[in-house]
């Protein structure tokens, strides 16, 4: 029987079995790839000296041979619970070091435990991603787990905030749990993303890729859409969770967190009204007006390099979080696509489950025309984005800067589907479209006929410019709220957003919508 001394002293030496996951040469290993261990990258998170770990001792349950004996303390994942700006969340940390971070049906059930509880105390849950995926050795109980855990992550969108960052491997179905959830981010050159390798790739395929090329951060950031973010390193990625982390609500019960604010609010911005040229075909950088709007120019942009068209991210406006979705005259003129759509309407999805008012941003020329888009199902996923904002409840506030042209005009939260205080500029046009479309349609014969077609189409473009590409048809139909200075934009929107923060409205009775995926 052991003494209290050496009772003390095995609980003393399991504890730093635990710290040391799968020992010091692994630990090395991790570090020279350019990564943080488990244990740091929970340190990076948490506020100093208030991360509580559960399931510490926990071990594999597995009798393959050479498994048996051949536990670890805590079997590969780090999981608990603390604070993070000053608020709880509930995170966990594959462990690389330990069956290379694979998940086995005892670490399934401590990330499951932990998502329970998450749930259970409305708090975010984070998890921090570096796995070779099943354990090989558990076979179905660990893909039992996977699903477990898939369970909870649908179970769990739109009640807490969920956010995935992958910082080493994920391959095969592991990449659905983050995908589950609501923000992916990746780390450059460490992390990797696939349903199936370049093994197996070449072999059905045929087709040469390299891990980095098929599934890096660059790939999912730029082509896929797959990740949110991409960050330098580790402690680039953590301190990016923690950024996304102060925008956002403990839960769907609660409102987004309130910052004291530094900047004006009734300040004014003579800049702005320099923002969109006087051609109505030249470009300008949307984000120069959210900078110059928003309080001291913060913004966080989601998704920043895959469908540049639209651009969303979250700002706040006297202190108030929003959610910003803008047409981007930078990239394809601001058109709607199909990558454009989905990017806007999961991010306008997140803003409303999660109580974040609304602000958009329109110049938009319409729907990008041709057979990539048609085939490929521009009508569906343009559905998306329309079905978002319709169901939207939370505040909508728009700001037509230029162009509200055709059926886009109708999506990016008009009047007409619950949009709370729409303004535009000056400069701003609504109407079916163009005017130099809508004459070579309505007039094309009269052109054809005249002495000079030019000269006739030039009359006919004046007349219709002067007729419906302004603001003030929309404005005397009440479609607009009213028509303001560019230089007016800050203190107008959030005036109208501190009106309407006690918004409340409800949906129909339904099991759920059917929103066309
Ligand atoms: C058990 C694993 C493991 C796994 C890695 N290891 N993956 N052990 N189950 N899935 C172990 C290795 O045996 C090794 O142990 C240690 O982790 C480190 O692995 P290395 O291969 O030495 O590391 P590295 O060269 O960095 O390569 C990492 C890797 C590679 C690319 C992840 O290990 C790999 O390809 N693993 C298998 C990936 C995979 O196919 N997983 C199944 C996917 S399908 P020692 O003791 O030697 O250090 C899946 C289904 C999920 O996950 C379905 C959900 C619905």
């Amino acid at each position: 029987m052991k003494t209290k001394k050496e009772k003390h002293e095995y609980l003393k030496k399991l504890r730093e079995q635990a710290l040391l996951g799968g020992g010091r040469d692994r630990i090395q290993k991790i570090h020279e790839s350019g990564r943080f261990t488990a244990r740091e990258r929970i340190h990076v998170l948490f506020d100093e000296g208030t991360f509580q770990e559960t399931g510490v001792f926990v071990t594999h349950r597995s009798s393959w041979p050479g498994m048996a004996d051949n536990k670890i303390v805590g079997d590969g994942v780090v999981c608990g619970h603390g604070l993070v700006n000053g608020c709880n969340v509930f995170a966990f940390a594959q462990d690389f070091t330990v069956f290379g971070g694979s998940l086995s049906e005892a670490n399934a059930s401590k990330i499951t435990r932990l998502m329970d509880m998450a749930v259970e105390n409305g708090a975010p849950i984070v998890g921090l991603c570096d796995s070779g995926g099943a354990r090989i050795q558990e076979g179905v109980a660990s893909l039992g787990g996977y699903a477990e855990i898939f369970l909870r992550n649908t179970l769990a969108s739109g009640v807490v905030p969920q956010i995935s960052a992958i910082m080493g491997p994920s391959a095969g179905g592991a990449v659905y749990s983050p995908a589950l959830t609501d923000f992916v981010f990746m780390v450059k050159e460490t992390s990797h993303m696939f349903i199936t390798g370049p093994n197996v790739i070449k072999k059905v395929t045929h087709e040469d890729v390299t891990f980095e090329e098929l599934g890096g951060a660059l790939t999912h950031n730029t082509k896929s859409g797959v990740a949110h973010f991409m960050a330098d390193d580790d402690e680039d990625c953590i301190n990016t969770i923690k950024e996304l982390l102060s925008y956002l609500p403990q839960n769907n019960l609660e409102d987004p967190p309130f910052v004291t604010p530094t900047d004006d609010p009734n300040r004014m911005e003579p800049q702005l009204a320099d923002i969109v040229p006087d051609d109505p075909r030249a470009p300008y950088d949307i984000k120069d007006i959210i900078h110059l709007v928003v309080d001291d120019g913060e913004f966080l942009e989601v998704q920043r390099w895959w469908a540049k068209n639209i651009v969303v991210g979250f700002a706040r406006l006297n202190g108030h979080v929003v959610g910003i979705v803008a047409n981007q005259p930078m990239h394809l003129a601001g058109v709607l696509d199909i990558n454009s759509s989905n990017k806007g309407a999961r991010f306008v999805r997140f803003c409303d489950a999660f109580n974040i008012p609304l602000l958009t941003f329109e110049d938009v020329p319409g729907f990008l025309p041709g057979t990539e888009q048609e085939w490929g199902g521009i009508i569906r996923h343009g559905a998306k984005l329309i079905f978002a904002y319709c169901e939207a409840t939370v505040p909508k506030l728009t700001v037509i800067t230029r162009k509200a042209y055709g059926g886009a005009y109708c999506v990016m939260s008009s009047k007409h589907i619950r949009g709370d205080y729409n303004v535009a500029w000056p400069t701003a046009e609504l109407a079916v479209m163009g005017a130099e479309g809508a004459v070579n349609i309505l007039y094309r014969k009269a052109i054809e006929s005249a002495d000079d077609p030019d000269a006739e189409r030039r009359v006919y473009i004046d007349q219709f410019t002067d007729a419906f590409a302004n603001p003030y048809v929309a404005a005397g139909l009440g479609y607009l709220d009213d028509v303001i200075s560019p230089e007016n934009t800050r203190p107008m929107v959030i005036h109208a957003l501190e009106n309407l923060l006690n918004k409340r409205q409800q949906l129909p009775p339904k099991k759920h919508s059917n929103i066309p995926l």
